[in-house]
């Protein structure tokens, strides 16, 4: 196909990453976010601790890795959004997958806005007094309290997202790339500083045995499907993210290595997350199953038995807050990208239609842990139900289309795309087909089929 690339191999017209490493941080922060810091630990304690970790991390390392290259591969040889990258390599039905994983996109932008705009709150509660309550017990307490709030957590999500859609704005390369370069390693930082504290209270050695000892007896299908749901929104798959970020990539960036660096960066940094809150959760006695509100909970309660508590809980605080940031630009842009590119429309009139939709149907998320906690559907509030559907239906639904497109449709022609032609080294080539073809689609279309309760 006659490509009309300039100079340096990029496509004309679109943006670019300015290097191999603006890509790969710019990749890694769409995938560290509040999946690692907010989600993990509280799905890791909701689901038996230790069991989930090990079947978490062989989702991660098999079928994680193995989607996360396929979307780059359809990205850089698509050269478009998930649904315009779907009709110009496949046509037919293919476009379905990406039109998923735009409205999951936009589905998890909304509640993801919600809790960023609760961590942007703590930010300023942090510095004004909150680790002064008298026991880990009152931070639950003023969790509820602030969460349940009707009207001070919108104006928080609205903040947040405007400084997102602001970002997209401007544009892939100059918004996105620079916050990652500095503040992601910060975070990491702060994380594993935030883990020696933690595994060293009192009391928090059952928590780190609740974290690492697995017992394989408590495993069931519904914890199964949860490491699935938890591995793609981690790591940012089965929606497009990948796909569009992709699609800004010049074609002698060497993939499969770049895949190894974000998915390890991403797991460490969830790993590490856990070994701070789960231990916590122990050494105060709090119950490691208390969903959303964990981190926002167990967190001052540990900042408060710190040194100078307060300027790490502030510090944290406004790197989480960027963490979500760089994450929830990539939930943006690919919406952005879609209407950009298959309905022409200028970039700004994208960011914010797609961006205040988003900030509406984040509305009724926000309030459903206040004003609407008793609207419940399959025993689910709407944030819990808005991040399973997206979660653990959408994007496993959409990851198995996009392995089977690379897999099935794509054939050598995705090998070929992979390595550069055979320019960069690529020793799983063989794996990576093979998942892609039969374990990846047989395993999660199993997972989902499971865990949804489908089966017998
Ligand atoms: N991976 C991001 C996080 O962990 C969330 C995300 C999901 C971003 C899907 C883009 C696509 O916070």
């Amino acid at each position: 196909m006659a490509r009309n690339d300039t100079a340096e191999g990029a496509p004309a017209g679109r943006g670019q990453w300015g290097t191999r490493a603006g890509f790969i941080l710019a990749a890694a922060g769409s995938a560290v976010g509040l999946g690692n810091v907010w989600k993990f630990p509280y799905v890791a304690g909701d689901n038996g601790g230790a069991v989930f970790l090990v079947v978490y991390l062989a989702i991660v390392f098999t079928v994680g890795v193995s989607v996360m290259l396929a979307e780059f591969v359809i990205g850089r040889a698509g050269e478009r959004n998930p649904v315009g990258a779907f009709k110009r390599l496949g046509g037919g039905a293919w476009p379905t997958a990406g039109y998923i994983g735009v409205a999951a996109g936009i589905i998890i932008l909304s509640f993801y806005s919600v809790v960023a705009g609760w961590t942007l709150a703590y930010v300023v509660k942090s510095a004004t007094g909150l680790l002064a309550a008298p026991d880990a017990a009152s931070y639950g307490a003023r969790f509820a309290a602030f969460s349940s709030e009707p009207v001070e957590p919108l104006l928080w999500h609205a903040l947040f997202m405007a400084f997102t859609v602001a970002i997209v704005l401007r544009g892939v390369k100059r918004g996105i790339e620079f916050s990652c370069v500095v503040l992601l390693p910060m975070l990491f930082v702060l994380l594993a500083v935030l883990a020696v504290r933690a595994v060293t209270l009192p009391g928090a050695v059952s928590g780190v045995e609740f974290y690492l000892a697995p017992d394989f007896s408590k495993l069931t299908p519904g914890i199964v499907l949860a490491a699935l749901g938890q591995a793609f929104f981690s790591l940012s798959l089965g929606m497009g993210a990948m796909i569009t970020y992709g699609s800004y990539l010049p074609h002698r960036v060497n993939l499969p290595g770049s895949v190894l660096w974000i998915t390890g960066f991403d797991t460490l940094a969830a790993f590490v997350a856990g070994l701070v809150v789960l231990p916590a959760v122990f050494a105060f006695s709090l119950d490691p199953a208390a969903g959303p509100g964990l981190v926002f909970i167990t967190l001052p309660a540990v900042f408060a038995q710190m040194p100078a508590g307060e300027v790490f809980a502030v510090l944290f605080f406004v790197l989480l807050a960027i963490a979500a940031l760089t994450s929830s630009v990539s939930l943006l842009e690919v919406g952005v990208a879609y209407f950009v590119d298959e309905r022409g429309m200028p970039r700004r009139t994208a960011a914010i239609a797609v961006g205040a939709f988003c900030f509406l149907a984040g509305i009724p998320a926000s309030l459903s842990l206040g004003a609407w906690k008793d609207v419940t559907l399959f025993g689910k509030g709407i944030l819990d139900l808005m991040d399973y559907a997206a979660s653990n239906v959408m994007l496993p639904l959409g990851a198995i289309a996009i392995v089977a497109f690379v897999g099935w449709r794509m054939g050598g022609r995705a090998l070929a795309e992979a390595s550069g032609n055979g320019a960069h080294p690529f020793a799983w080539a063989g794996a990576w087909r093979f998942v892609c073809r039969y374990v990846a689609p047989i395993a999660v279309a199993w997972i989902l089929i499971g865990g949804l309760g489908l089966r017998g």
